[in-house]
This record gives structure tokens, sequence and C-alpha cells, in this order.
């Protein structure tokens, strides 16, 4: 298999050797070891005996299938509204505008923590209640989501521990109610639909990014998309492929873990490249509470290394990474029904 680099040549497939985390191992410190490496070194790693079930996991990607599948007329009806809720259209998201010419080929589902309406959580920026499709569109869809939902969480605590625990904190620091006792998180089903990525042309499944949030899980099918980019810096940039491994989720750091962290664990810049095959993935976005201060840990600053950003609100810092990256609403204006 090749692949077409930036300047039209053709490279040798390159495909990253990551470290495994096993969340089934009783030596925590093997964990923790690998764990950190893995941060500091590129903020990527594998998490196996995660807990969920392959049969479960085939199911949730069999009902993302299911509601891709709908004619578009059907998906635009559940249209990502203000709280980022709903069905994201191809080219809704434009990740990396400095190099490519349209938004990414891939269409998405945002699900985030249910709140309904009337509770007053609902009016914080990313609570409030779901876009869900009718049950007798896609049967059952909502049960699979929102156990998936639940059930990623758990993992995602788990690795949590073992952050904190890399990073010199009490194991259970990010269990805190501030932090992942009532998190942000969010579900993002995704699909590619097979057109073949050109970087010489600026066209990606998904364009250059790194994650904003504290962790991502990623689930995908076994279609080699994923790239990662150990230095954004070199000329030129080098990207090798993160080869799927079944049952396995890909988890990766985000910024404001990287912040969090004072730049001491890494937030890599990522992206998909289309290969011409259709192409799956599930990923899971997960973030402390509205009102946690993400300020410098302690364990992470000292004389000779002040904190490198001020304090900032959650909130306040995801709302205005999903601005920066999304269309205006109003551009679907056309679609509304
Ligand atoms: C993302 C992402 C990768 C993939 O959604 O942030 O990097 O394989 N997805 O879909
Ligand atoms: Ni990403």
């Amino acid at each position: 298999m090749e692949n077409h680099s930036q300047n039209g040549t053709q490279d040798l497939l390159q495909v990253s050797a990551l470290n495994c985390i096993d969340l089934s191992n009783p030596n925590i410190h093997q964990s923790v070891s690998l764990l950190k490496q893995a941060c500091l070194d590129c903020g990527f790693f594998y998490v196996v005996n995660h807990g969920i079930s392959q049969e479960f996991m085939d199911e949730v990607f069999a009902q993302s299938k299911n509601l891709f599948q709908l004619p578009l007329n059907e998906k635009m009806k559940l249209l990502r509204n203000e709280k980022h809720r709903g069905y994201t259209p191809v080219l809704d998201e434009l990740l990396d505008p400095d190099n490519q010419v349209h938004g990414d080929y891939k269409e998405g589902y945002y699900i985030g923590v249910e709140v309904p309406e009337d509770d007053p959580d609902a009016e914080k920026p990313f609570y409030g209640p779901n876009v869900w499709p009718e049950d007798d569109v896609v049967p059952g869809w909502r049960q699979t989501m929102e156990k998936f939902h639940h059930e990623a969480l758990e993992v995602a605590k788990a690795v949590a521990r073992i952050i904190a625990l890399a990073l010199d904190l009490e194991v259970d620091f990010f269990d805190k109610p501030e932090m992942l006792g009532k998190p942000i998180a969010t579900l993002r089903l995704l699909h590619y639909e097979g057109q073949v990525s050109d970087p010489s042309k600026g066209i990606y499944g998904a364009g250059a990014h790194s994650d904003y949030g504290l962790i991502t899980l990623l689930a995908t099918d076994d279609v080699m998309g994923l790239q990662i980019c150990r230095d954004k810096d070199a000329k030129p940039q080098i990207w090798e492929y993160v080869a799927p491994i079944k049952g396995a989720f890909i988890v990766n750091l985000g910024d404001m873990l990287e912040r969090w962290s004072n730049f001491i664990f890494k937030s890599t810049l990522h992206r998909v490249l289309g290969n011409g095959q259709e192409r799956y993935s599930i990923a899971y976005f997960v973030e402390p509470s509205h009102d946690c201060l993400v300020e410098c840990l302690p364990t992470c600053k000292s004389e000779d290394n002040p904190p490198k950003f001020p304090p900032i609100r959650c909130a306040t810092y995801l709302s205005q990474r999903y601005k920066d990256t999304h269309a205006e609403l109003n551009v679907y204006n056309n679609h509304q029904t």
C-alpha cells in the first residue's frame, strides 16, 4: 500500500507503533509507565480489555450504519442544533482551513449528555436534550447509543485514573465532582463515504487537527485512514498511519490536557485520509464539568517551569474551539423542514 504525500510523490506506508494499555493488567505500575511514555511522546496509545464487549461494539457500529444509510432528507431532519447535538453533513466541519479547500469528507452525529429541557442544567452550553431519530426509523437506536455513552464513560474514567498516576496526582484526581463526576462527554459517530483524499489538492476525510478536550476514545472499523504527525513543525511533515486493532480503542490526549499539564503531555496533530473505501469510526470526547477550572496542575510547574497559560473555564475553552471549526448553522436554512 502506498500513500501520496503532500508534494505528490509516493512514500512507503508508515505505520506507527503505539503503546498498548491493558485495563485488565493487575500490574498498575506497568500500565502507568507505558501510558506515561506514550503521553510524553505523542499522546496516542491503544487501550484493550476495556470491558465493552465486542458483541456490543458490533451493535453500535451496525446502528451507526443504519443511521447514515438513511436518505439525506431524513438525516437533515436531525440536523445538529446550537448545542451540537444531531447530524453533521459532509463538509460541515473544516478542521484545517490553511490546507483544506473544502470541509471534511465525512458526515457525523453528535450525542451529548442527555439533560431534559426543563432541568436547570440544560442552560449550560454543553448540556441539553439530544436529537434522537424516531424509533420506527431506526429501531432501538437511542438505547444502543445511551448504553454506549454510559459504558465509554467508565472506560474514560479508568484511563483517567492511570493518567492521574502518570502525572503524580492522586489516583482519583479526575473523579472529583467538578471533573469527571459531572463531565461533558460527547459521542460522535462518523462516516467517511469512500472518497479518495488528495492532500496535494487539499481534499481530506478529516483535516489535520488536535482534539480539544481531555481525552478521546476512538473505535474504528478495519479500514486504515487515521494518521498522526509527531512533529507539526517538521518540514515536510511526516505522517504515520495508526493501524486499527480489533476490539481496541485508540486513545489520544486533547489540547485541554496538554494545557493542564503545562505541555508536558502531548496532544498530537492527526487527520484521516480516505483511500476509496467506506469507513466508519466512533469517537468519544471526554471533558470535565462546565465550571472546572483548567489551571496548570500542581505537579507540572516549578520555579524554572512556570505555567505557560492562564487558567480557563472548561466551557469557555470548548465553546471557542467548536465555533472555530464548524459552519454557521444558517448555511442550512434551505434544508430546514
Ligand atoms: C476526530 C478524529 C478520527 C477518525 O473525530 O476527532 O480524529 O478516525 N477522528 O475518525
Ligand atoms: Ni480527532
